[in-house]
């Protein structure tokens, strides 16, 4: 599995201790930065991991800022991506199994580190659970594609 992360400036030290996490676990990352404590906007960040995800030059995204919320609402303008907050691991489960998201987003503002990587490891051990939640998410699909205005 190949994931893409990323955080705005809140959010990245616990980029940092996930991507060690990751490495510690073996699964294969890229990290889109940022790389300081220097202030960036969070969208930017959030377009480049959702396109990556999008495209499908990575299987899943994580993304980290301060709330998560940000995060979240600016990879869902991506086309085709589904991203949800998570802050308990049922919910970081569930967002797998029902919803078929490709990218959690976290706030480093509200978890701390341990939650964060045990969110993470539930999150990358859950998959899609194709069944009575596949037309659901069809419909979200459909959704987009009837509100989609260039
Ligand atoms: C800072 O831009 C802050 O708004 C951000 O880290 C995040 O919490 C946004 O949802």
């Amino acid at each position: 599995m190949r994931i893409a992360i990323g955080a705005d400036h809140n959010g990245f030290e616990l980029k940092n201790i996930i991507c060690e996490f990751l490495k510690d676990k073996k699964v294969e990352y890229k990290d889109f930065g940022t790389y300081s404590r220097e202030p960036v906007d969070y969208p930017d960040i959030a377009k480049i991991v959702a396109e990556a995800v999008a495209r499908g030059e990575f299987d899943r995204g994580i993304l980290i800022c301060g709330t998560g919320l940000g995060m979240a609402i600016a990879a869902n303008k991506v086309r085709g991506i589904r991203a949800a907050t998570c802050h308990d691991v049922y919910s970081a489960e569930r967002s797998r199994k029902s919803n078929n998201c490709q990218i959690m987003t976290m706030g480093a503002q509200i978890i701390g580190s341990e939650l964060a990587k045990m969110l993470v490891d539930a999150w990358l051990k859950s998959e899609f659970q194709n069944g009575r939640s596949t037309p659901k998410v069809r419909k979200i699909m459909e959704i987009e594609k009837e509100n989609f205005i260039k």
